[in-house]
């Protein structure tokens, strides 16, 4: 006989997720005392899972697909119709292999990557000096953005580079809600991709030439396994699947900045220069900030995985924030200890901040090690290129909101060059 999965009380836990945030998972597995339960979420039937294993599966098992996994709104504005999130099996992996080129092959792109954003952070600085404080967050994301926009070779008016980053940081930000704000998102992406678009016609007619081997020029002459080139809308969604993440690096940034503050013995330690520690550090930002708080799939038939019955289209979510603080795996979760020295592996189902598995072949996020890189070339200006002070404000995370962060972005002042 199949196992039985435990029930969530109520009905429909709907509204009891939207109040409870990053704790909605967790609090159930703990009170129904296992790694898997039922409830419903929007009156749809939903297994919730956690654990190295429930990983394995969502992020391996070729019988489950991402395609229905997502609310629409969510899917609209995180990674779209038409995107690589979106395919399976072979079609899945031949387009992957483009985002993996890019972002874990090729190295020098990924240096690239690093020395622009470095430059483009350094530029900006001399402007926060004479300001009375800045919002590390908002200034983040228009640093990243514009690492993006030169990175990509994307050719976007200068005059939009300021709504087009408030955009992709929006694009991350309303996926945890709906309302009439989520809309009026939407719209902004449509503009946007319309614009985007007649880049890739433009592009594609000659009119605008490219650095050979720049993701914009791979994703324009990027062909399916068919032979096909990729629509203009499928280019500018994949194009948007690169710009978007890497302004929502912003808020691990964001999240290091308050470490550095809550430890000022580790803000003092990286003054030295010194990669290990560096990246010791940005990988504990990782496992500990609430982030995506879970991820979704669907059952492509009816099938027994670990003597669980699953039904066609049963639809799963993977707890990735509990994963990632889950004791079994971590002593002491809640604490910032980056003396654990994480490193993100193929093998390891536990630190998950963006997935798990091979990324070649499954889901997972190929574009963690720029994050990483990113994260890195961050702290080690906040430590040995300036000094700030924290001014009084709530730094407190509310762990009820998706996407968490300090409410107010993280002010700094008093920015100076250290001798
Ligand atoms: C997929 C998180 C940064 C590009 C994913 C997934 C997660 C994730 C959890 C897996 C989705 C799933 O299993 O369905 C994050 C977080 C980031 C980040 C927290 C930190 C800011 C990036 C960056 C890039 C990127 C910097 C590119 C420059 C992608 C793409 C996918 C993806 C293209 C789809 C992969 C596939 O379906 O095979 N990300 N990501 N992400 N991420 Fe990221």
């Amino acid at each position: 006989w199949p196992k039985t999965i435990p029930r969530a009380k109520g009905f429909d836990s709907t509204l009891a997720l939207l109040n409870e945030g990053y704790r909605f998972l967790p609090r159930r597995f703990e009170a129904l005392d296992s790694p898997i339960f039922r409830t419903r979420l929007m009156l749809k039937n939903v297994i919730c899972m956690k654990g190295p294993e429930a990983a394995r599966f969502i992020y391996e098992d070729p019988r489950l697909t991402r395609v229905g996994a997502l609310p629409s709104t969510v899917l609209w504005l995180l990674q779209d119709e038409g995107s690589v999130q979106q395919m399976d099996a072979s079609a899945h992996r031949h387009r992957k292999a483009m985002f993996i080129r890019m972002l874990v092959d090729d190295t020098t792109s990924m240096d690239r990557m690093a020395a622009i954003f470095r430059r483009r952070f350094l530029d900006r600085i001399p402007s926060w000096t004479w300001r009375k404080e800045v919002s590390l967050a908002s200034e983040m994301e228009i640093v990243l953005f514009q690492t993006a926009l030169d990175w990509t070779q994307t050719p976007i008016d200068p005059d939009s580079v300021g709504d087009d980053a408030a955009l992709m940081a929006d694009m991350v930000s309303r996926a945890g809600h709906f309302g009439p704000r989520t809309f009026t998102t939407l719209l902004r992406r449509s503009h946007l991709e319309k614009r985007l678009r007649r880049v890739f016609s433009d592009i594609r007619s000659g009119r605008i030439a490219l650095m050979p081997g720049s993701p914009m020029a791979v994703i324009a002459n990027h062909r399916d396994k068919h032979g096909h080139l990729l629509s203009p809308e499928v280019a500018t969604v994949e194009l948007i699947n690169l710009l978007r993440p890497i302004v929502a690096v912003a808020r691990f940034i964001v999240f290091a900045a308050l470490y550095l503050h809550q430890h000022p013995d580790w803000r003092e330690r990286l003054r030295e220069k010194d990669s290990e520690r560096l990246t010791d550090f940005v990988e504990e930002v990782r496992r500990i900030s609430p982030f995506f708080p879970f991820v979704g799939a669907r059952a492509q038939s009816a099938f027994e995985w670990n003597g669980y019955s699953l039904a066609k289209g049963q639809w799963l979510l993977l707890d990735l924030y509990g994963s990632c603080h889950d004791p079994l795996r971590f002593e002491r979760p809640g604490q910032f200890e980056p003396e654990r020295r994480l490193r993100h592996e193929p093998c390891d189902y536990s630190f998950i901040p963006q997935g798990a598995g091979a990324y070649a072949t499954g889901h997972r996020c190929p574009g963690e090690q720029a994050t990483v890189r990113l994260m890195m070339e961050a702290v080690d200006i906040l430590c040995r290129s300036i000094d700030y002070e924290v001014p009084i404000q709530t730094l407190t995370v509310s762990l009820r909101h998706i996407p968490a962060g300090p409410r107010d972005g993280f002010r700094i002042n008093q920015i100076r060059w250290r001798d």
